[in-house]
């Protein structure tokens, strides 16, 4: 074995002896605690259909994702409800659709 190769031979043992020993850091202990902005708790506002927008709707993203979204009509939330069930996957009931669309409305709309 040549000298050049001994050296690189070196290298690579310390390298992977480094990353040997990063592997085996201790986790940090305890729980930390982390809030993003806008997510307000992952709360709709309250009012008629509140319950079934809050068990329908939390399931992937908070609730920012409401109500940071311009005004919107009955049309558009009705679009909106769609598209979350028809192209996401959400797995909403066709009879909660209707109260869903008129509380997005309601309190995050204009008719
Ligand atoms: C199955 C998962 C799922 C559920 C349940 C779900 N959503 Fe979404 N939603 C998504 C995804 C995925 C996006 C797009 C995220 C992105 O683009 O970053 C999204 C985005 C949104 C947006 C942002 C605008 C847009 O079209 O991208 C709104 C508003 C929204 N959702 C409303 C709702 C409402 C209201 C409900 C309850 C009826 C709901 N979501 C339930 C998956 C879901």
């Amino acid at each position: 074995m040549t000298k050049q190769s001994l050296i690189v031979l070196g290298i690579v043992a310390a390298l992977g002896a480094s990353a040997l020993a990063a592997t085996k850091a201790a986790p940090p202990k305890g729980t930390a605690t982390i809030s993003l902005p806008g997510d307000a708790g992952m709360a709709f506002k309250p009012g008629p259909g509140a319950g079934v927008v809050q068990g329908q709707c939390l399931s992937c993203h908070s609730s920012a994702y409401v109500s940071t979204q311009p005004q919107l009509t009955r049309a558009q939330w009705t679009a909106e409800v769609a598209k979350m069930k028809n192209v996401y996957g959400a797995p909403i009931p066709d009879d909660q659709a209707p109260a869903i669309v008129d509380y997005l409305t309601t309190q995050y709309g204009k008719p």
